[in-house]
């Protein structure tokens, strides 16, 4: 059994993208095919053995909780008819794990919804899952693969893939030594940076494996890109002292945080589901 049961979901933003979508509905509620981009975290977490999920919501997010819950009238309504069996797969989400919430008040970077979540985590090491990164892989998901490697570097672990050179202003972005084709011990870690500045092609995508020492850093790190208090930042704290490994995981990944993603995504589950 891992000592990782804690997942942390940031879902306080806006959405900006996906105007006028996201006006009223969270940007983590739209739906590829038919399941909300939460949810498919939200699985991925389970099946990575996770069975407490804290979402850092904001306002505006209800529908997030409304999700997560029974909605009495709804399942009254198609109790015994054929149409339950679509409600088989959220029940089975809901009976899995629980969910606790709290609001982040103002948005000021990813950092800092990761520090709101701390009264949901407490002092253990945890993962977070980015909801419009979407990732699949056949066997293994990409956080049940994090949580296997854990064991046995008992670090911060980083999801990581390679970008093309011009992309490496939209991610956070690593540098170190490869222990094998897969694993590298990170030595620099900077966000958004230009292609010039940037120290390899090895972004990072929204998966992460913290542990607790994470919080006491991020208490202390000033903004940085876009005045924003950076998880990156925080990360390369550890990373000074050998204590972040990124990991280039196997399986797809899609930012769903793009409307370009979001149909690749929406397209790959649709063929999938044909199957
Ligand atoms: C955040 C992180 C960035 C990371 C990215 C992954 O950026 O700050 O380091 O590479 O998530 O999706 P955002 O996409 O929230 O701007």
């Amino acid at each position: 059994m891992s000592e990782i049961k804690k997942c942390l979901f940031p879902a306080a933003g806006y959405g900006t993208r996906f105007l006028p979508a996201t006006k009223a509905i969270p940007k983590e509620m739209l739906p590829v095919l038919t399941k909300p981009l939460l949810q498919y975290g939200v699985e991925e977490a389970i099946e990575a053995g996770l069975n407490t999920m804290a979402i850092v919501t904001g306002r505006g997010k209800r529908a997030i909780e409304d999700h997560f819950d029974i909605s009495y009238e709804l399942e009254h309504q198609i109790k015994g008819t054929a149409k339950e069996e679509y409600l088989t797969q959220i029940r089975r989400v809901i009976n899995a794990c629980t969910f606790s919430y709290t609001r982040q008040i103002e948005m000021k970077g990813l950092g800092h919804a990761i520090l709101t979540g701390e009264t949901l985590i407490g002092h253990e090491p945890f993962a977070v899952i980015l909801a419009d990164d979407l990732c699949d892989n056949e066997n293994d998901g990409v956080l049940l693969q994090m949580v296997k490697l854990y064991e046995e570097y008992k670090c911060s672990i980083v999801a990581v893939e390679e970008i093309p050179p011009q992309d490496s202003n939209k991610y956070g972005v690593i540098a170190g030594e490869f222990l094998n084709n897969n694993i590298v011990r990170v030595s620099d870690m900077v966000e958004k940076p230009e292609p010039k500045d940037a120290p390899s092609n090895l972004a990072i995508i929204g998966r992460y494996i913290l542990t607790p020492d994470i919080f006491d850093i991020l208490r202390s790190t000033k903004p940085g890109k876009g005045g924003e208090i950076q998880i990156t930042d925080a990360l390369l704290q550890q990373a000074k002292e050998g204590k972040v490994v990124a990991y280039k995981f196997k399986g797809k990944r899609f930012d769903c945080g793009s409307v370009d993603g979001f149909v690749e995504a929406t397209n790959y589950f649709y063929k999938q589901s044909e199957n």
